[in-house]
């Protein structure tokens, strides 16, 4: 625990970043040979838990009592599961393997254990790995935003082979998700020097891959984890913006993917930032062009939505947690007008 106090309201002015005590690029089995202790509880998703045990139980020890796997989000209720079958032992570690809600499950149970956590993500765009919050929906449904330096994992283990069973158009909406993390921190009203290098280095990344065309090959992928980081880290210091908000209102209500919804409005988002605010300036021309390539390149379908109480919807999206850092106030009616494009 910090001695610098995160509740002072003076915190929230800081130009801070928050960061794992290690990050580990390369095979999981290598680094499951390194551990002193290999008693560890594990939090799973259920495919990945089937497809990898016997590599697991080459490097760790456990029974199937010492492991969660959930699926879906994580509610309050999975996570007082989680608790109740961790504190029936002792254990060195909790060990979390899969996407970013079995991440952020593994993060509100080390807050609550001050367990170290390493957690080893299957997917590349959440970012969860490397900030400090997590999501969690309460019992009304509602998602609710953990945030605390506790929540931090203690190391990440960043293995490429993860991802290459990835279909090509979940990559796509992933590499969306990671660039709705940069581009959007980096014009946020919080961010600072330091999540304005992580965001543009990201963008760099993803957008260098794409010119050298390099899509079918591993190497573009551990590029897009070291990317996927990066943007989680400028995500984790400067937040989000308007896209996000559209994400968080529109993905529960016509159940679509967090990273499909990223998709389908991040262009739209910037396109306004670019026209109404002075960050957004820090957009370049080149990188809203590529934006389309992804699509084409990936094979995203272009979707269109089925919208009901429009105005109500737009006042929500406006009203986001994720909205309020944008760099500009969306009007409803602005809100309204890239709603009103992908709709039916
Ligand atoms: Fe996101």
């Amino acid at each position: 625990m910090s001695v610098i106090n995160q509740t002072n309201r003076l915190f929230g002015m800081l130009k801070k970043g928050f960061f794992p005590r290690m990050i580990l690029l390369g095979p999981l089995q290598n680094y499951l040979k390194t551990l002193d202790k290999k008693d560890c509880f594990i939090v799973a998703s259920k495919t990945v838990l089937e497809a990898k045990k016997e590599m697991l139980k080459a490097g760790l020890e456990f029974e199937d009592e010492d492991v969660f796997t959930f699926q879906g989000e994580p509610t309050n209720i999975i996570l007082e599961d989680c608790m109740t079958a961790y504190s029936k032992k002792t254990y060195s570690f909790i060990f979390a393997i899969g996407g970013g809600s079995v991440i952020d499950l593994a993060k509100a149970l080390k807050s609550k254990t001050s367990s170290e956590l390493v957690v080893v993500p299957t997917t590349p765009g959440t970012g969860s790995e490397v900030t400090t919050f997590a999501i969690i929906t309460d019992e009304n449904n509602v998602k609710q935003v953990l945030n605390g330096e506790e929540l931090m994992p203690d190391a990440v283990i960043l293995d490429k082979t993860f991802l290459m069973s990835l279909p090509k158009e979940t990559l796509g909406v992933m590499i969306f998700d990671i660039l709705g993390h940069a581009m959007e921190a980096r014009v946020s009203k919080f961010s600072n020097p330091f999540s304005d290098n992580f965001a543009e280095q990201a963008i760099r990344i993803i957008m260098r891959g794409l010119g050298n065309a390099v899509l079918d090959k591993e190497e573009y992928l551990e590029q897009i984890q070291i990317a996927g980081v990066l943007a989680g880290s400028a995500q984790g210091i400067a937040y989000t913006g308007l896209a996000h908000g559209f994400a968080h209102q529109i993905g529960p209500v016509l159940k679509i993917g967090h990273a499909k919804a990223v998709s389908i409005f991040l262009k739209d988002v910037m396109e306004l930032n670019i026209a109404n605010s002075e960050a957004g300036k820090k957009i370049k021309k080149g990188w809203i062009d590529n934006l389309d390539k992804i699509y084409s390149l990936f094979g995203l379908e272009k979707v269109q939505l089925k919208l009901e109480n429009k105005d109500e919807l737009a006042e929500k999206i406006q009203k986001d947690i994720c909205t309020r850092t944008n760099p500009f106030r969306p009007t409803p009616d602005q809100i309204l007008e890239i709603l009103n494009k992908h709709e039916i």
